[in-house]
C-alpha cells in the first residue's frame, strides 16, 4: 500500500490546462496576468497603490503605500482612512441593494436569503447596539458562534465601529475560550445559547459561562444569540439575549473611519509552543488582497453563488466568507451543520438546492466524501459547479483526481490555494483562466507576491523537486502585522531565521521542473489535523495536566481522512497501565483532551510506556517517535538513547 502511494506521487505528471469555458471571460486572462505581473516587478509599491485605490473605498486616501522603517513590522496605507465594513456592505447596497449577499442553510434544511440591504440594516442595529454597551474603537470583542449569518454580522458590526475582533471556534472548549479572552482582555463575549451540529447541540453558552467561572476577567458582557432555544442561565447586568440588545436601536450607522493599519482582527493560531498566537491583521491591506484573490482564484461573476465550507472560526472562514466575497458584492452561502447529517450527501444536495457554482472546501472533507462512494454525489445535480477550490493541507492526488472527475465532471477547474492564517489571504494559487494545474501542485504564486524556497543558508535552491524552506520575499498588503502582545515572538517566529529579511512560513517545499510549487508540510511542531494547525505542545500541555499524568510528547502519523492523526506517548505517574486498564485510560486521556482544547485535539492513538525516550542531556527523542507512530522499521541511531528498551516498549504497544 505504502508502495503504491508513493509510486503514484512519483509518476504524478498529469496536466489539465484550462478549459475554454473557464478561459473565455476569465476575470483574469493570460496577457492581464502577464502584465500584472511586470506592473508588480517593474513598480512593486504603485501596482498595489493601484490596486488599492480601483478597488476600496477610501475615507482619506494615502500618500505612502509601503511603510518599511520599522521592519518588519511593516505599515501598507498607513494614513489613509477607511472602514472595512462601509466596503463590504454599503458599497454594494448604493449599486444592487436587493442582490442576496447571503443564503442561510439551517441544518434542518430551513433557508433563509438575506440581501445586502437587509445585512447592512442588521449590521448597523448590532453595531448601534456594542455602542450602547460601551464598546470603543480598539476594544476586543470575542465572537464564540456557531456557523450562521449572525456571525458575519457580529463581525462587520465589529468592523464598522472598529472594535477588534477575535472568533474563537464554536468547537473549542471553554478552557482554550478563557485563554483566548485573557490573552486578548476582551470586553464582550457574543454567544449563542448552542449550535446544531450532527443533530446534537453543543452548549456554547455553558461553555461560555464555564470560561468566565471563578477569575478576575476583563468580560464586561455576554451577548447571547438565541439558536436552539435550550436553556440556559443568564447572569443579570453582564448577559444580555441579542433581540433585546438591538430592539430599540437605530437602523442606521455611521461606519468610522480608520486608519488603515487599524487592527480589523485578532486570530489565534497554534504554534510550536503551547500557547496560541494571536495573529493581528490589519484593515486596508487585509481587506485589498482579501477582495483581490477572491476575485482573481474565484473569478466571481455576478450571477455566482460561491459557497466556501470553512467556519468563521478559522481564517478562511475570515477571508473567504465573511471579508473578500462581500468585498467583491457576491452571494455567499453559509451552512450551519455538519457536512454528512443526515445523510453522506449533505453538501453535494446544498450544492443542487441553491445552484452553488463556485465551491471551496478542505482536502480532509473531500477524502471523506470520498470514502463514501461515488453514488452519492451521482445523485445529484451538480451542473451549476464551475469552480472548485481546495485549502488548510497538501492535497493527494488521488482525492483531487475524485473532486475532478466525479463532482467536476472534468469540466471545472480546480484551484488549490496556499496561504496561512499570518498570511490573510491566498498567496499560492492557480488562476482559472490561465493556469494549467497538476494535481498535488498549489502551482504558482500570484501577482505581487514573491515566493521562493531556500536552504539553511537562505541560498534559492534552484533544483528541481528538491526541498526547502518556503519564504516570502516581500512584505505583502495582507500580512499580519504582529502577535498580539507579543511583537518579539512574531520577529522571533517569522522573520528571525534568515536576518529579518524573509518572512518564513513554517512549511517545507519544492518546486517542480515549471516552477510549480509543491508543498510538503511544517517543518515545525505544528500538526496540520483535518487541515486545523494543532501544535504538540498544546496537546502535551493538556495530557499532562490530567492528575494522573508524568509525561508526554505528541507527534503526527499520516492518516487516511484526516491527513494527519495525533499519535501520543503518554508517562503515566503511577503503575504504566496495561490490558483493559489500559484501554480505559486512554478513553479517559482521549476526552480529557477534547475538553481542555477541544474534539480536534484527541488523540488517535495513546502509547503508554515507562519512560519517554531520551538522549543523555535529556531530549525527547522526537524523530524517534514519529518513526514508531508511522511503524516504522527504526533506522535511526539509538546509542544516544538513555535506555534503549523503551523502544521495544513503545513499538509493541503492550
Ligand atoms: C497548510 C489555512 C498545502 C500549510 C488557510 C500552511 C496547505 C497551513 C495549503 C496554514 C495548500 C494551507 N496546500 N498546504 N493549499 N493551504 N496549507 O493557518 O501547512 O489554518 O502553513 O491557514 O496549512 O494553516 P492555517
Amino acid at each position: 500500500m505504502n508502495d503504491k502511494t508513493i509510486d503514484s506521487i512519483l509518476e504524478e505528471t498529469r496536466q489539465f490546462p484550462p478549459s475554454k469555458e473557464s478561459s473565455t471571460g476569465a476575470n483574469i486572462t493570460k496577457e492581464e496576468l502577464e502584465q500584472l505581473k511586470k506592473q508588480a516587478s517593474d513598480d512593486y509599491e504603485g501596482f498595489w497603490a493601484q490596486l488599492a485605490k480601483e478597488n476600496l473605498y477610501w475615507f482619506k486616501e494615502f500618500t505612502t503605500v509601503l511603510n518599511e522603517e520599522n521592519a518588519p513590522n511593516y505599515e501598507w496605507f498607513g494614513d489613509g482612512e477607511i472602514n472595512v465594513s462601509y466596503n463590504c456592505l454599503d458599497k454594494n447596497v448604493e449599486s444592487s441593494p436587493n442582490k442576496t449577499a447571503i443564503i442561510f442553510e439551517a441544518e434542518n434544511g430551513d433557508t433563509r436569503r438575506i440581501s445586502y440591504k437587509e445585512l447592512l440594516e442588521e449590521v448597523s442595529l448590532f453595531a448601534n447596539g456594542l455602542l450602547s454597551l460601551g464598546v470603543e474603537t480598539g476594544d476586543r470583542v470575542i465572537i464564540y458562534m456557531p456557523m450562521s449569518p449572525e456571525a458575519v454580522v457580529a463581525m462587520q458590526a465589529c468592523a464598522r465601529i472598529g472594535a477588534i475582533h477575535s472568533v474563537v471556534f464554536g468547537g473549542f472548549s471553554s478552557n482554550a475560550l478563557k485563554d483566548r479572552i485573557d490573552d486578548a482582555k476582551a470586553k464582550i463575549v457574543i454567544t449563542a445559547d448552542g449550535a446544531f451540529r450532527g443533530g446534537k447541540t453543543i452548549p456554547l453558552k455553558q461553555a461560555t459561562d464555564n470560561a468566565l467561572k471563578d477569575w478576575n476577567h476583563s468580560i464586561e458582557h455576554v451577548i447571547v444569540l438565541k439558536r436552539t432555544g435550550e436553556s440556559v442561565s443568564i447572569l443579570e447586568g453582564r448577559d444580555l439575549w441579542w433581540k433585546d440588545l438591538i430592539k430599540n436601536q437605530n437602523k442606521e450607522s455611521t461606519p468610522v473611519p480608520l486608519s488603515s493599519e487599524h487592527p480589523l482582527f485578532i486570530l489565534y493560531t497554534s504554534g510550536s509552543t503551547g500557547k496560541p498566537k494571536g495573529i493581528q491583521h490589519s484593515s486596508g491591506g487585509y481587506l485589498l488582497h482579501a477582495k483581490m484573490t477572491f476575485k482573481w482564484i474565484f473569478d466571481i461573476k455576478d450571477s455566482d453563488v460561491f459557497w466556501c465550507t470553512a467556519d468563521v472560526g478559522w481564517v478562511t472562514g475570515h477571508t473567504y466568507v465573511t471579508y473578500g466575497p462581500l468585498a467583491a458584492g457576491a452571494t455567499i452561502l453559509i451552512y450551519e451543520g455538519a457536512p454528512t447529517y443526515p445523510h453522506g450527501g449533505r453538501f453535494w444536495e446544498i450544492c443542487e438546492k441553491h445552484q452553488v457554482s463556485l465551491f471551496y472546501t478542505a482536502p480532509t472533507a473531500i477524502r471523506a466524501l470520498m470514502k463514501l462512494g461515488d453514488d452519492i454525489p451521482n445523485k445529484y445535480d451538480l451542473s451549476n459547479l464551475r469552480l472548485l477550490g481546495t485549502v488548510g493541507e497538501p492535497i493527494n492526488p488521488e482525492a483531487w483526481m475524485w473532486y475532478h472527475t466525479v463532482i467536476g465532471k472534468e469540466k471545472c477547474p480546480i484551484v488549490d490555494t496556499w496561504w496561512q492564517t499570518e498570511t490573510g489571504a491566498a498567496m499560492i494559487s492557480p488562476l482559472p483562466g490561465v493556469t494549467a494545474t497538476k494535481p498535488g501542485s498549489c502551482t504558482q504564486a500570484l501577482p505581487g507576491i514573491s515566493v521562493d524556497i531556500v536552504d539553511e543558508g537562505a541560498n534559492p535552491v534552484n533544483q528541481p523537486n528538491k526541498g526547502g524552506y518556503l519564504v516570502i520575499k516581500k512584505p505583502w498588503p495582507s500580512m499580519l502585522r504582529t502577535i498580539w502582545g507579543d511583537n518579539e515572538r512574531y520577529i522571533e517566529t517569522y522573520w528571525e531565521k534568515f536576518d529579518n529579511k524573509y518572512y518564513v512560513a513554517g512549511d517545507s517545499a519544492n518546486m517542480d521542473q515549471d516552477d510549480f510549487f509543491w508543498i510538503m508540510g511544517r517543518i515545525d511542531d505544528v500538526l496540520n489535523v483535518s487541515g486545523h494547525r494543532l501544535g504538540t505542545m498544546e496537546v502535551e500541555s493538556a495530557l499532562v495536566a490530567h492528575p494522573d499524568i508524568a509525561e508526554a510528547a505528541v507527534v503526527g502519523m499520516p492518516h487516511e481522512v484526516k491527513g494527519e492523526g495525533i499519535f501520543a506517548f503518554v508517562v503515566t505517574k503511577g503503575e504504566r497501565p496495561l490490558g483493559a486498564m489500559k484501554n480505559e485510560v486512554t478513553e479517559t486521556l482521549r476526552s480529557w483532551v477534547s475538553d481542555q482544547v477541544g474534539p480536534i485535539a484527541k488523540p488517535d492513538e495513546i502509547r503508554f510506556s515507562d519512560n519517554l525516550p531520551k538522549t543523555r542531556s535529556g531530549k525527547i527523542m522526537r524523530r524517534l517517535l514519529r518513526s514508531i507512530a508511522k511503524g516504522e522499521e527504526i533506522t535511526q541511531d539509538v546509542s544516544t538513547l538513555e535506555d534503549e528498551s523503551i523502544i521495544k516498549q513503545l513499538q509493541q504497544n503492550e
